[in-house]
């Protein structure tokens, strides 16, 4: 009986931790509400620690390319296209910061500059082996998301 009660029970964590590495939000399948996206696109809370790095990585968000961001400036040279998020986090949600991130056009227009860092854009100036992928993972814009919820008013 007890040996037979252990199995159940691995088995139950077995099922658990399926259920965590479920997969993520396709681009495709992300839903809006409004100007804000509420629901984690992996179902898990993102890294801060790691959402700093994609923010500064120049192959992966080079936020930093457009935005001053006061807690990364020993890092080169930043941009001045869009504006200082040093204090994001107190100005947005999380939820709007995650619309931002996955597609600014949502929020912001056409015309803004800013990329769309989780959409597929099926567009024929994007380079072929580019065009069926987001920029970033929905792993990076969950890291992102947690990390930039972070940078509050001093
Ligand atoms: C090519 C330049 C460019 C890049 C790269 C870029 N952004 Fe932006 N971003 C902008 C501009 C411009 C705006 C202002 C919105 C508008 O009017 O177009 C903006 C607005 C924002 C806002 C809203 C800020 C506010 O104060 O209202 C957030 C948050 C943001 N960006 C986050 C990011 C993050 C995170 C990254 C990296 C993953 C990033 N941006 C990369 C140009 C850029």
């Amino acid at each position: 009986m007890r040996k037979y009660l252990a199995t159940a029970a691995g088995a139950v964590l077995a099922l658990a931790s399926a259920a965590s590495a479920a997969a993520p939000t396709a681009p495709g399948d992300v839903k809006f509400d409004d100007l804000e996206i509420s629901a984690s696109l992996t179902g898990q809370p993102g890294d801060p620690a790691k959402g700093r790095e994609v923010f500064a990585g120049r192959s992966l968000g080079n936020c930093l390319a457009c935005h001053a961001n006061a807690d990364l400036s020993k890092e080169l040279f930043h941009g001045e296209v869009g504006p200082e998020l040093t204090d994001v986090g107190s100005r947005y949600e999380e939820a709007q910061l995650r619309a931002i991130v996955v597609n600014p056009k949502h929020v912001f227009g056409e015309e803004t500059v800013m990329p769309a860092f989780y959409r597929i854009i099926n567009d024929q100036r994007v380079r072929k082996d580019l065009a069926d992928k987001p920029i970033l993972t929905a792993e990076q814009v969950e890291d992102l998301v947690a990390y930039l919820v972070t940078l509050k008013e001093q």
